[in-house]
């Protein structure tokens, strides 16, 4: 598979805003609030699509909150949107960061914070679309920043979950993994590997790197069975960890939910991965991207409407979290 990579996606410098009496407007109460949507979900369950389709729909642009997708490089192993993907809509925070040196939660949130303030000073909407939970509960509640009044108090949020049940989930994140070794993944870890490198700073956190790790330093000593051994455990090991991430996201997002009480509409996107073709665009269409145009549509419009699709947490998308909802509950009270 050839992917076209991003750098050619639309990539917005971010201006620094420095006018004078603009931070005193944003802050004045009485100001109407601007509104910044939230696409969140585990990996794989196709958070960008939303987001792209969204962006499409209404006038957005997308900031990616995925901690990975923030650093310069790696495209197949992060699983950048590729140009085609992005369909022209403007990305934020994709692909900007040193990929040698940590890109915090705190970092986030300036970057996040001054991208929104130059998206919906351009009358457009910010939508931010990404699988780091931690990222968005940092700027959601502030915890970090402690000198800038709460983000609730200055954008009223409306929070998109993309949710697959996780059986159907799993195997589509091995598959993919398969799809990313064939479209050159170890070709690109490679290209950054460094026996001396250190694997708990910047973009060698990724799922995909660390993994590799072992057959890279022997590929050239041991023989080709041997390596071949090592390469096919290196992949199992992805594909492990890839599905443990999936499940600490749901665990996260069930957190946000139960215990932060965040409202958030939860999509279940589980039909249109059972599918193929035109019927799963169907069932996209049907149950995730029609939906949430809707829900967003009314956000937009200043709507008080609740749709009806906000429906507690069902059991297919708690299995294998290790928090059992009723004990979530119990705690929170
Ligand atoms: C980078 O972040 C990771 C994960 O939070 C942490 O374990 C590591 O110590 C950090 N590294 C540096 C150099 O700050």
């Amino acid at each position: 598979m050839m992917r076209t990579i991003l750098s050619a996606c639309k990539q917005v410098q971010t201006p620094l805003l420095d006018i004078p009496g603009l931070n005193m407007e944003l802050f004045n109460p009485r100001r109407r609030k601007e509104k910044v949507v939230f696409v969140i979900g585990a990996t794989g369950t196709g958070k960008s699509k939303l987001s792209i389709d969204l962006a499409t729909r209404f006038p957005a642009e997308i900031i990616n909150s995925d901690k990975m997708q923030v650093y310069k490089g790696l495209h197949i192993v992060t699983n950048k949107v590729t140009e085609e993907e992005c369909r022209g809509v403007p990305h934020h925070l994709l692909g900007i960061a040193d990929p040698n040196t940590n890109f915090t939660a705190m970092d986030f949130c300036h970057h996040a914070s001054l991208a929104i303030q130059s998206i919906t000073a351009r009358n457009r909407h910010p939508i931010i679309a990404g699988g780091s939970n931690s990222f968005i509960e940092a700027l959601v509640n502030e915890a970090l920043v402690t000198d800038v009044p709460e983000f609730k108090s200055r954008y009223e949020c409306c929070f998109l979950w993309v949710d697959v049940s996780l059986p159907v989930l799993h195997r589509f994140v091995s598959e993919r993994v398969d799809r990313m070794v064939e479209a050159g993944l170890v070709e690109e870890v490679r290209r950054i590997f460094d026996p001396e490198a250190d694997y708990s700073r910047g973009i060698r956190r990724a799922i995909g790197v660390p993994e590799m790790d072992q057959f890279l330093r022997g590929e050239r000593i041991i023989g080709d069975k041997i390596a071949a051994q090592y390469l096919r455990k290196a992949i199992a090991k992805i594909k492990e960890n890839t599905c443990k991430l999936a499940c600490s996201q749901l665990d996260k997002i069930h957190r946000l939910q139960n215990i932060r009480g965040w409202k958030i509409h939860r999509l279940d996107a589980t039909e249109a991965f059972l599918k193929r073709g035109d019927d799963a665009e169907e069932a996209w269409e049907k149950h995730v991207a029609g939906p949430s145009t809707d829900i967003v549509g009314c956000f937009l419009r200043h709507q008080d409407c609740v749709p009806n699709i906000v429906v507690p947490v069902p059991s297919t998308a708690i299995i294998g979290s290790t928090v059992p909802m009723t004990a979530v509950a119990a705690a929170s009270h």
